[in-house]
């Protein structure tokens, strides 16, 4: 078992199988000590939904649902993005549903009722969980990633990316995006045709103001994506 080496420099890479499909990946992903959030979550929530889909949806981190339950996307953030995908086209089952961060970050409240409060992942912990993302997207090998949200854009495009700047726009996954790929991994053919679209988190649209305003800017995002898979 590999073992963690210590803070900036941790990275989930020596735990990732350099053969097998998505429930080898999953497998190895429940004893991935890579970054230090394992410590205090539930579980690792790996991605779910058809091993050869053609459409991957990449959220931000699994949230105090998803880490009881051990899959992505199950909340309240899952149902509103099942809906919004329902209204754009496209059928959620075909969709493979992963996050940048396997493990749920958060902090403990504890007056009244005990809760988890979501914290969002660092820079650190968003690079150490990399490389489980980039072995989904080449075992998957979807032709469109979505990116929900500035955590998965900067996962997969880099940290300058900005949602504001590049959403509903379809751009290219080509490598060069510094996925810290497995050696076996990189360099396919098809890399160089994959597209990536991005726009806001579900959980950014239950937090809006003006819920279905930023709902149909969620679903109208999504028909880009709908009308690319045809
Ligand atoms: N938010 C995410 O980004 N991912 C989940 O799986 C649930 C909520």
């Amino acid at each position: 078992m590999p073992r963690s080496t210590g803070q900036a420099a941790d990275s989930a890479l020596p735990y990732v199988p350099a053969r097998g499909g998505i429930p080898a990946l999953r497998r190895a992903a429940a004893g991935c000590r890579g970054c230090p959030l394992y410590a205090e979550a539930t579980q690792t929530v790996f991605g779910a939904g058809p091993a050869r889909a053609r459409l991957m949806l990449v959220g931000e981190q699994p949230g105090d649902q998803e880490d009881r339950a051990g899959e992505p996307f199950v909340g309240p953030a899952g149902r509103l993005l099942r809906s919004a995908l329902d209204e754009a086209g496209i059928d959620a089952e075909q969709a493979y549903f992963t996050n940048a961060v396997k493990h749920f970050k958060f902090a403990p409240v504890t007056e009244g009722r005990k809760r988890r409060i979501h914290k969002a992942p660092s820079l650190g912990e968003m690079a150490a969980c990399r490389p489980w993302l980039a072995a989904e997207i080449k075992r998957v090998d979807p032709e469109l990633v979505v990116a929900l949200g500035a955590t998965a854009g900067k996962s997969l495009l880099g940290n300058s990316f900005k949602v504001t700047a590049s959403r509903g726009a379809l751009l290219s996954l080509a490598p060069g995006t510094d996925l810290p790929l497995a050696e076996e991994e990189s360099g396919s053919a098809d890399d160089a045709d994959r597209r990536l679209l991005a726009t806001v988190h579900p959980s950014a649209v239950l937090r809006s103001k003006d819920r279905d305003e930023a709902f149909a800017g969620l679903v109208s995002d999504l028909r880009v994506a709908s009308r690319f898979l045809g």
